[in-house]
């Protein structure tokens, strides 16, 4: 990118079954903390972005960038919501991006909200499923956990992945979490808890899947002239790509590459003139154990087949070469759908602001959100001030 988007405020809620807050509720939390963090005024943000997968099944509202707008007192202003199944907070904050490039407007919000416990499990289970094919995957039976579940079957097949492996990344993940205030589980895991854990869907089990959550973040963002008159060192974003591929397992050349996210990886190195091995800290789509490796395998921090290996050997813990999700990720800070791109951008703008809770000492980060089994892929890389 020519120019670079400055964030100026971050906030975030926690995340997990907040049964007490409601849909604006949870927003309000996140847009007031961004707007404390960015030393901004409500009267500064010239339109809002919202990531929202499906608050017309969770909660019964549409029309929800309306009904926000308008709870948060900023009306007049634009208010836009973005929906890409869980990709929908990555994909709103790609608008925000490219709002601040096109000179359109100055300073935006952006923000992802999900309310998803309100329903029962198997309520949960089809609305998620909404976003795979209906006609090639749905109506057959096939849930979020199936298709993973195929996804991680091919991989064990293909490169030899073990199933010790897959759940040493959710053991990783809710290790990193026990440091995060906000996230929904801060309890320690053992590979054995993995595999005693329930069977959803051979051969994920309940501790290899991300969790139903409740949450909202936002954050701040600004043209590179403007925030200056806010702040002397704001964390930047470099780079914002987003790439498609098949809705349907069946119709992808292969299960286990997530060629959407290839393509989207290579604009953004390019866009960001980095590689890979530049990357010092990142937060993935891990909504299943095995989705975390194919994330790492296809941003190319690891090589196609060896994502198992690398948790295994300690890679991607936070003390590794590349750590992965230090805020205990999709899997056990929580994945309200909707609202999870922009969770993982607060995270990094964190990270590079010295401030996270499991700091990890870094200038260049990655966040990489995906929506469906891996048909939509949004990247951004963060860069620091
Ligand atoms: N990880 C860790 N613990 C979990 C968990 C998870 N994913 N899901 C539930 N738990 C815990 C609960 O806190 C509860 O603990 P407690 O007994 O100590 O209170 C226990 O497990 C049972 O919880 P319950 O709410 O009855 O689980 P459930 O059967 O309703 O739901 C899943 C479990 C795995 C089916 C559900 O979390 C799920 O569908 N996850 C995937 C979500 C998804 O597909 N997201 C989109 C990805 S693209």
């Amino acid at each position: 990118m020519k120019k670079r988007v400055a964030v100026l405020g971050v906030g975030i809620t926690k995340f997990g079954e907040l049964w007490d807050k409601s849909f604006s509720d949870l927003f309000l939390e996140a847009g007031i903390k961004a707007i404390e963090d960015a030393g901004i005024e409500g009267k500064d943000i010239e339109a809002l972005y919202i990531g929202n997968m499906s608050a017309g099944r969770f909660i019964d509202q549409e029309h929800i960038a309306s009904l926000i707008v308008d709870h948060a007192g900023l009306t007049p202003i634009p208010a836009v919501r973005v929906e890409n199944a869980c990709a929908s907070g990555g994909v709103a904050l790609r608008q925000g991006v490219m709002a601040i490039l096109s000179g359109m407007h100055k300073i935006v919000a952006v923000a992802g909200v999900e309310k998803m416990t309100d329903v029962v499990t198997e309520k949960t289970t089809e609305i998620l499923a909404t976003a795979a094919d209906q006609e090639w995957e749905a109506f057959i039976g096939l849930t979020f956990p199936g298709l993973y579940a195929l996804i991680a079957r091919r991989h064990m097949y293909e490169f030899g992945t073990t199933r010790e492996q897959l759940a040493l990344v959710a053991v990783k993940n809710h290790k990193h979490a026990t440091k995060n205030p906000l996230a929904q589980f801060r309890k320690e895991i053992t590979v054995e808890d993995v595999l005693r854990s329930p069977l959803v869907a051979d051969p994920l089990r309940l501790l290899d899947c991300s969790p139903i959550s409740d949450g909202a973040a936002c954050i701040i963002l600004a043209d590179e002239e403007i925030a200056k008159e806010y702040t002397d060192s704001p964390v930047y974003i470099i780079a914002s790509a987003q790439a498609s591929s098949s809705i349907n397992l069946s119709d992808r050349r292969s299960l286990v590459i997530q060629e959407a996210t290839l393509y989207a990886a290579k604009q953004a190195y390019k866009m960001a003139r980095l590689e890979p091995k530049d990357i010092q800290v990142a937060e993935v789509h891990d909504a299943f154990t095995i989705g975390e490796i194919l994330a790492i395998e296809a941003l190319g921090f690891v090589q196609i087949g060896k994502g198992g290996k690398a948790v295994e050997e300690g890679e991607t813990w936070i003390g590794g070469k590349i750590p992965i999700n230090p805020s205990g990720g999709l899997k056990a800070k929580g994945h309200p759908v909707g609202a999870t791109g922009v969770a993982q951008a607060v995270e990094i703008v964190l990270q590079l602001r010295g401030k996270a809770y499991n700091q990890v000492d870094a200038d260049y980060g990655l966040t990489h959100n995906i929506g469906g089994s891996g048909s939509t892929s949004v990247i951004h890389i963060f860069e620091k001030g």
